[in-house]
């Protein structure tokens, strides 16, 4: 077997091509409702596309285990639709309108309906969980639902403050690596994992999804709209302290401190502008602070797969942390 590594998002999607061809004939199967205002947002929220990194994740730590049934693809629309619906949600509690480069559900149909098809998703997915008659898969989800439904609490108690470093690896745990995490456990139970692999994979995605949000956060703040497909600023906008923020309020001046503050307590730009705030994290290295951190979870994430056995699967799980810390949307 070729030891050579895959170095391209070509060469993992030609490496996955159809079984993600089938998640997404699943997912669409599984968006139907007798009520057509369900099966229309659901619809949209579907074709909205997106990475697909969390079943992709799934379906490599299966196949990097020998497995090789169908559960996969049911699973692999499971946690895509667990991821949906949480957005739909997020979207809804963020009063974002730009989602995925168009405008978001909550815009098309109002919150009402949209908080309705979201709890629809949850429980379309975990109807379609149920059918594997496994109760450690339950058992994961049920968990993960709630970890994220926490995250999002916590999260919203803390907006217009400061938080610490601490509060926000526990929140980006909870909202965002809980389910890297849970992609790559579910693919572990299908492989028929032991409890040290499924730990160390476990491991590979929580740390991975640390970095994926960590970096999500710094493009949040110096992505322009266009690539990221939703609107840049929008965390200070919602009240909201990321890592580089967090660094600058503890390494700054009192003067920049204020600043920070200021911006967050309002939840806008007008007493303090958006070039200010970024003036001052470059000043403070905030910004390489947190891709340095960044790096340091994709490098932790590499490190979690070395009991693996060496598969091409295994080297597509050891070019993702390169994707996520260098991608720009
Ligand atoms: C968005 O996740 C929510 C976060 C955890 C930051 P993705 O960036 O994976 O969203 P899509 O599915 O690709 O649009
Ligand atoms: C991530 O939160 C969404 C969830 C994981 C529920 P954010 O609010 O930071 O994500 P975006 O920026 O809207 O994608
Ligand atoms: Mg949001
Ligand atoms: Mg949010």
């Amino acid at each position: 077997m070729s030891t050579a590594a895959i170095t391209t998002a070509k060469e993992v999607f030609d490496l996955l091509r159809d079984d993600l061809v089938a998640i997404e004939r699943e997912f669409e199967r599984l968006s139907t409702s007798d009520v057509d205002s369900i099966t229309e947002i659901a619809g949209y929220l579907r074709e909205g596309g997106g990475k697909r990194i969390r079943p992709a994740l799934l379906l490599l730590a299966a196949k990097a285990l020998g497995y090789t049934g169908n559960s996969s693809i049911r699973l692999g629309a499971v946690v895509e639709m667990v991821h949906t619906a949480t957005l739909v949600h997020d979207d809804i509690i963020d009063l974002a309108d730009i989602r995925r480069g168009r405008p978001s559900a909550n815009t098309q149909w109002g919150n009402s309906k949209c908080v309705l098809a979201g709890d629809w998703m949850y429980m379309q997915a975990f109807r379609v969980a149920l059918e594997e008659r496994n109760f450690r898969v339950l058992d994961l989800l049920i968990n993960l639902t709630q970890q994220m439904v926490e995250g999002e609490m916590l999260q919203m108690e803390r907006l217009g403050r400061a938080v610490t470093e601490q509060e926000y690896y526990e929140l980006i745990y909870r909202k965002t690596a809980c389910l890297f995490r849970v992609s790559m456990q579910l693919g572990c139970v299908l492989g028929r994992a032991s409890q040290q692999m499924e730990e160390l994979l476990g491991d590979y995605g929580r740390n991975l999804g640390l970095a994926f949000q960590i970096v999500d956060d710094v493009l949040d703040l110096t992505a322009s709209d266009e690539i990221l497909g939703k609107p840049t600023a929008s965390d200070l906008r919602e009240g909201k302290a990321t890592l580089a923020v967090v660094h600058s309020l503890q390494h700054g001046t009192v003067e920049e401190r204020a600043d920070i503050l200021a911006v967050i307590e309002d939840q806008s730009f007008t007493r303090v502008s958006h070039e200010r705030i970024l003036a001052i994290l470059q000043r403070n290295g905030s910004l390489d602070y947190a891709m340095q951190v960044a790096y340091g979870h994709a490098e932790a994430a590499r490190k979690n797969l070395s009991i693996l056995p060496d598969s091409e699967f295994k080297r597509a799980l050891l070019w993702v942390p390169d994707f996520v810390v260098a991608r720009e949307k």
